[in-house]
């Protein structure tokens, strides 16, 4: 492991794999997935012929420990199948991630779990999009994970890859800390070019850095929007304990169900909460 990593990984001893060590936010994130999953439950079992399928393009080691408080807890692919797995479990769970000792990390745990039909693959989302989306049932039923560290991570094309399904949710975390560090240059290296085409139409980067991100948002809202999607109003806003920016958790959905779906997964305060 370099420094680096060994910042952000540790062996976890139970089963010799790495886990990523994280922000108590983490569990936030996991609660709304595992209800997301648990709320749609009964759509998921009209889909038993073309299926249902769970897709974490960025999915992490599988195991997390967060730094404060010494728990220990799944991470979001974990947590989305054992949710899923006693009454309506997803026929299909497809992993990718861009390192490989991750991707096999939370392999083997998903495998360890009991998980069967898990189809792994390595790379950067960019590209295995397009090898799990020629995998899925056009007519089946779709939850799309995205979860990058960071915004260079996360471009508008596997967005527009993943919705040319027709039922493909998405539940998007955009990082707003790299907006708020790293705007100016995210436009100069052509990051926001990927993450938003188009996004000086909308953007004035002489804004104050507040106003900024949240005209950004509001476009690649605006994009999705443009794709059929219909884009929940509960963008939630996560925050760290000094209240510091961390990231938007958005939920796309060209069925308006999801959105109420989401409401109800959505327990946040008021201040947490942007509405468009
Ligand atoms: C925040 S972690 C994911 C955590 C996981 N979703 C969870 O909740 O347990 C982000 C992951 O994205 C991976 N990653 C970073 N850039 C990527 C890219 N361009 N494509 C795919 N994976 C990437 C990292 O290796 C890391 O495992």
């Amino acid at each position: 492991m370099t420094k680096r990593d060994s910042d952000r990984y540790e062996i976890d001893p139970s089963d010799g794999l790495r886990r990523e060590i994280v922000g108590g936010w983490s569990v936030d994130k996991h609660k709304r997935l595992k209800r997301y999953v648990d709320i749609t439950r009964a759509t998921r079992r009209k889909f038993d012929k073309s299926g249902s399928t769970y897709i974490d393009l960025y999915c992490g080691t599988g195991r997390l420990r967060i730094k404060s408080t010494g728990e220990v807890s799944d991470g979001s692919p974990l947590v989305a199948y054992r949710q899923s797995e006693s009454d309506s479990p997803f026929s299909q769970i497809h992993i990718a991630d861009v390192d490989s000792e991750n991707l096999a990390a939370c392999a083997s745990r998903l495998e360890m779990a009991g998980a069967e039909s898990v189809i792994a693959q390595s790379g950067p989302a960019n590209e295995t999009v397009s090898r799990i989306c020629r995998r899925l049932h056009p007519s089946g039923l779709h939850l799309a994970f995205l979860d990058p560290y960071s915004i260079g991570a996360l471009p508008f094309s596997v967005l527009q890859e993943l919705g040319e399904l027709r039922r493909m949710d998405l539940i998007v975390h955009v990082s707003e800390m790299d907006l708020q560090r790293n705007i100016i240059a995210m436009a100069q290296d052509g990051v926001l070019d990927r993450f938003a085409p188009g996004w000086e139409r909308a953007v004035d980067l002489n804004q104050r850095n507040d106003v900024a991100k949240r005209q950004l948002l509001e476009y690649w809202r605006s994009l999705l929007s443009a794709m059929g999607y219909l884009v929940s109003d509960n963008i939630e806003r996560v925050t760290g304990q000094k209240n510091q920016p961390l990231y938007w958790l958005v939920l796309a959905s060209k069925n308006s169900l999801a959105d109420k779906f989401w409401g109800q997964v959505s327990n946040v305060e008021p201040q947490m909460r942007l509405t468009f």
